[in-house]
C-alpha cells in the first residue's frame, strides 16, 4: 500500500513540473535536472530565474506583517523512531520553516508556524499515507494554538509544502479560522518536482476575499537550502524590505544597559568581541567606577579580541580592555591603549553614562 502510495505520487510530481524562484505564477520552461524525492530518479524542472522582469514594487509602507508558515519538520514526532524506520526521515530545519525565516528576517514581520495537535510521523511513507488519508477524508487537523489579532496584520506571507498536489489540510484549517479577507497575501512554496500543482487555486478557494498575488515565490525542495539570497530579492522585489532590513540588522546588534533611573544603548560594531559580548546576554551585573572617565563591568567570560579595533574617540565608546576583562563605557575622553578594543558606540543615553552605579541589566535594545 505504502509503496504504491509513493509510486503514486512520483508518478504526479514528475507530470506537474515547475518554477524555481520568485515569479509571476506560470507554466513550465527551460528545464535544469533535479532528483524525485520519491522515486530517486533524475527528472526535470524548470528554471525560470531571470526569464521576466520584476514588476515594479508595491507601496508597502506602514504595513504590519504576518508570516506564516507550514513545514513538516515542526509538525513530525522527532522520536527515536528515525532508526527504526526503512524510508527516509524528515530532518530539521523544514524547507519552507528556512524560507519563512528569511521572509522573516527580510520584512520584520511576525512570524507564526502553523502546528497540529496531533503531529505526523518522521517516516517519509508513514507521513505520505497520512496526509492522503486526511486529503480523501477532507479532514481540518486542529491546529495547536492561533496567530494573536489577525485584525492588526495587512499583509500575510503564506508558505507551505506541495502535500498530495496541493497543500497540508492543516493550512485549511488554518485559512478557515483566519479571516484573510481584503489582506495582501503573498505565497511562497517549496515541493518535489511536482511543482505549485493545484495549491494555489485551493488556498485562493479557501480565502477567497484575500487579495492573493500571482508573484508567487516557489523552489524546488532541494534548492531550499540554498535559497536564501533568491527568496529575500523576491521580498525585495515587493517592497517590501530595503530600509526595513538594514534597521533591523542594526537593531539586532544594539544593547541596552539599563540601570534605575535610565538607560544607555548602545550600537555594537561587527568584531568577534562583540560577538561575544551578544552572547552572553541579558547580564545582570555590578557596574564599578574606574579613573574620572570610565564604568566599568566584568562580564563572566573573557571576549574575543581577534581582529578586533582598538577603541579610540571619547565619551560614548563602549570598549573592552582585554588584560582585565572589563567592558569599559567611556563618558569623558580617553587615551588609545594596545589592548583596549572598540565594542561599539552610544547612539542614546550617553549623558547617562557617568550616573550609572550598582546593578544594571545589560540586554538587547528593545
Ligand atoms: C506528505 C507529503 C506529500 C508530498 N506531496 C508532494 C507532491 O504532491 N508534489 C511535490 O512536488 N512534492 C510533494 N512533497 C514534497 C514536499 O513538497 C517538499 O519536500 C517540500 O520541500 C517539503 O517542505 P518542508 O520540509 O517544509 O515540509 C510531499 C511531501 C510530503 C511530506
Amino acid at each position: 500500500m505504502k509503496k504504491l502510495l509513493s509510486l503514486l505520487l512520483a508518478m504526479a510530481m514528475a507530470i506537474s513540473l515547475t518554477a524555481c524562484g520568485g515569479t509571476e505564477h506560470q507554466g513550465s520552461s527551460a528545464p535544469s535536472p533535479a532528483i524525485d524525492p520519491v522515486s530517486g530518479q533524475e527528472t526535470e524542472t524548470p528554471d525560470i530565474k531571470g526569464e521576466t522582469e520584476p514588476p515594479a514594487a508595491e507601496d508597502t509602507e506602514g504595513t504590519k506583517i504576518l508570516v506564516v508558515y507550514f513545514s513538516w519538520a515542526d509538525n513530525a514526532i522527532l522520536a527515536d523512531d528515525v532508526d527504526a524506520v526503512a524510508s527516509p526521515s524528515v530532518i530539521p530545519p523544514g524547507n519552507v520553516q528556512q524560507l519563512a525565516v528569511w521572509v522573516q528576517e527580510e520584512t520584520g514581520g511576525d512570524l507564526f508556524a502553523i502546528r497540529v495537535t496531533d503531529p505526523y510521523p518522521s517516516d517519509w511513507d508513514a507521513c505520505l499515507e497520512r496526509a492522503n488519508e486526511e486529503r480523501g477524508s477532507d479532514a481540518r487537523p486542529e491546529l495547536e494554538e492561533q496567530v494573536e489579532d489577525m485584525d492588526q496584520y495587512d499583509t500575510v506571507f503564506l508558505g507551505y509544502p506541495n502535500w498530495w498536489y496541493g497543500v497540508p489540510m492543516a493550512l485549511l484549517s488554518f485559512l478557515e479560522q483566519n479571516d484573510l479577507s481584503g489582506k495582501d497575501v503573498y505565497l511562497f512554496c517549496s515541493h518535489g518536482t511536482g511543482g505549485l500543482a493545484r495549491s494555489v487555486e485551493i488556498i485562493t478557494e479557501a480565502a477567497p476575499d484575500a487579495n492573493i498575488s500571482d508573484r508567487i515565490f516557489d523552489c524546488y525542495e532541494e534548492e531550499a537550502a540554498s535559497s536564501e539570497e533568491d527568496i529575500k530579492a523576491w521580498v525585495d522585489e515587493l517592497g517590501f524590505s530595503a530600509g526595513d532590513s538594514v534597521e533591523n540588522e542594526q537593531a539586532a546588534r544594539q544593547i541596552q544597559v539599563r540601570f534605575d533611573g535610565g538607560a544607555v544603548v548602545y550600537e555594537l560594531n561587527d568584531s568577534a568581541a562583540a560577538d561575544a559580548l551578544l552572547a552572553q546576554l541579558p547580564l545582570t551585573i555590578n557596574v564599578e567606577d574606574y579613573s574620572t572617565n570610565e564604568k566599568i563591568f566584568y562580564p563572566p567570560q573573557a571576549l574575543d579580541t581577534t581582529a578586533a579595533p582598538l577603541a579610540e574617540g571619547g565619551a560614548g565608546v563602549l570598549a573592552y580592555y582585554a588584560p582585565w576583562g572589563d567592558v569599559v563605557m567611556f563618558y569623558d575622553g580617553f587615551g588609545t591603549n594596545g589592548s583596549l578594543y572598540a565594542l561599539g558606540q552610544a547612539v542614546s543615553g550617553e549623558a547617562w553614562i557617568g550616573q550609572m552605579s550598582g546593578t544594571v541589566t545589560v540586554e538587547m535594545a528593545e
